[in-house]
């Protein structure tokens, strides 16, 4: 491993890096930042030479692993044959073949693949192609856009629309006008919704909040709903049995775009390509992003169906919106091998036959005081955490400082588990290991987890 310099390292970060979505005082206070510098398999290690479990697979996006020599290679080949290439008006080979690729993955008939450099701009284009294909239906009113409370669908003023976090959104209003929010499928969170019932019921429930919504504003002026098939902010909430079946009828009924958002759920984290097929439905438009390469080269795209498409086929319409990155030769190049990767080690397969392993493992976890639920589905759970398990009570803003930023993500990490304490809804812990972890693996992010949130359950 490379020797760094690690006071040389943190002097040039403080002086000049700036940190997406984070405190910048940590530099400033003097306390540094992780520097995170090799990875193999599902370890990572720092600057200093210590190695951690990578839960959260980087950020949802390491699906295959670190380390893998055949896709570096691979990025080297390209870029040495062709490093780059718009595909404005050109194409290249890899760029057609992982189109096509897609393609074969994407549920129905979403055969046609507009390519991006990542998750928020897969969600742009799928938000600015919605309502252009409203336009040249004739129905030119149809511009809004429907998402769920608390959901992320990235940082672009119109995915920033679409996302449904408050808080990430007040300092840079006013954002794109046109989107709205309707309730997410937080079952244990039901009863605070107003909902009493079944899982099943509350499916059809949550799902008749999008009618409502598209009634409340008139269907002639909604042009798309946009849900993660599971969402993640907020802490893992899979679709009640039925949901999506319901959410594909109520688009249908009122002529609304079903956009699923797989930004994270692509790329076998649910035990499919896509999780529209775990969950057996088709959408309009996949957005995805972050597992098609696991990492080793930036690249994202909104799958669209023939529907969508048709009038594009003709004529002198043409979609004036696009990316100098998109698409490019070496990330093509690197998803196509990538998913062979996943082909040849049957990665969804692996993550089908040991999710409910990986479930049952974080279950123990329930006689802990301070764990509240665990939710989740495929290689993707989220663990609430609360003050009280009788009432469900959850931790006020001061408490969930102390608690989620001043020791849970520290004390995880130094117990060498890198993943996530999240408060964007109620106080989760996140973990997306690699897929191509085991039952050994699960035993040992659940004995980690206990330690600490025994210490944290102590310290309150
Ligand atoms: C569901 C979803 N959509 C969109 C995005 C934005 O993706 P990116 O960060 O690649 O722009 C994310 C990022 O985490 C996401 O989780």
């Amino acid at each position: 491993m490379t020797d760094y310099n690690e006071a040389d390292l943190q002097q040039k970060a403080k002086d000049h890096l700036w940190m997406h979505f984070a405190r910048q005082s940590v530099m400033e206070d003097g306390h540094g930042v992780p520097i995170i510098v090799k990875g193999q398999g599902h370890h990572i290690w720092d600057s200093t030479g210590k190695k951690y479990f990578d839960g959260l697979s980087g950020l949802f996006v390491v699906n295959a692993g670190h380390g893998r020599k055949r896709l570096a290679e691979t990025a080297a080949k390209q870029a040495e044959e062709l490093a780059f290439f718009p595909i404005w008006s050109y194409a290249h080979p890899n760029a057609i073949e992982l189109a096509d690729r897609l393609a074969g993955y994407a549920p129905g008939d979403l055969n046609r693949v507009f390519f991006s450099t990542g998750g928020g701009e897969a969600v742009e284009t799928a938000f600015k192609l919605a309502k252009y294909y409203w336009k040249l239906q004739g129905r030119p009113t149809k511009h809004k856009v429907i998402s769920r409370a608390v959901a992320y669908h990235g940082t672009p003023q119109g995915a920033l629309a679409i996302t449904g976090i408050p808080a990430m959104k007040e300092m840079f209003e006013p954002i794109t006008p046109g989107g709205f929010r309707v309730p997410n499928t937080n079952y244990y969170r039901a009863k605070e919704m107003g909902f009493e019932g079944s899982i099943e019921q509350f499916g059809q429930w949550a799902a008749n909040r999008i009618e409502e919504m598209i009634l409340f504003e008139g269907p002639e002026t909604v042009a798309a709903v946009f849900l993660e098939p599971v969402q993640n902010s907020g802490g893992c909430f899979p679709p009640p049995p039925g949901y999506f079946q319901r959410v594909r009828e109520i688009c249908d009924q009122y002529d609304v775009l079903l956009v699923a958002d797989e930004v994270i759920t692509g790329f076998g984290r649910i035990g499919n390509m896509f999780a529209s097929t775990t969950y057996g439905f088709v959408p309009d438009m996949i957005t995805c992003a972050k597992g098609m390469t696991s990492g080793y080269s930036p690249i994202g795209a909104t799958i669209v169906s023939e529907k969508v498409y048709e009038p594009f086929k003709h004529g002198t319409t043409a979609f004036y919106h696009g990316y100098t990155f998109g698409g490019h030769p070496v990330s093509s190049a690197v998803a196509l091998a990538n998913l062979d990767i996943f082909e040849e080690e049957k990665l969804n397969e692996n993550v089908r036959e040991n999710s409910p392993l990986f479930r049952a493992a974080l279950e123990r976890l329930t006689d802990l005081p301070i764990v509240g639920d665990v939710r989740g589905d495929g290689y993707f759970f989220g663990i609430e955490l609360v003050k009280d398990k009788a009432t469900r009570t959850t931790f006020d803003d001061d408490e969930s400082e102390r608690l989620l930023r001043g020791f849970l993500s520290k004390a995880l990490f130094d117990a060498g588990l890198y993943c996530r304490a999240d408060d964007r809804g109620d106080p989760v812990i996140q973990l997306a290991p690699p897929l191509t972890i085991g039952p050994a693996e699960f035993d040992e992010i659940e004995g980690i987890l206990r330690g600490v949130l025994t210490e944290a359950w102590s310290r309150l």
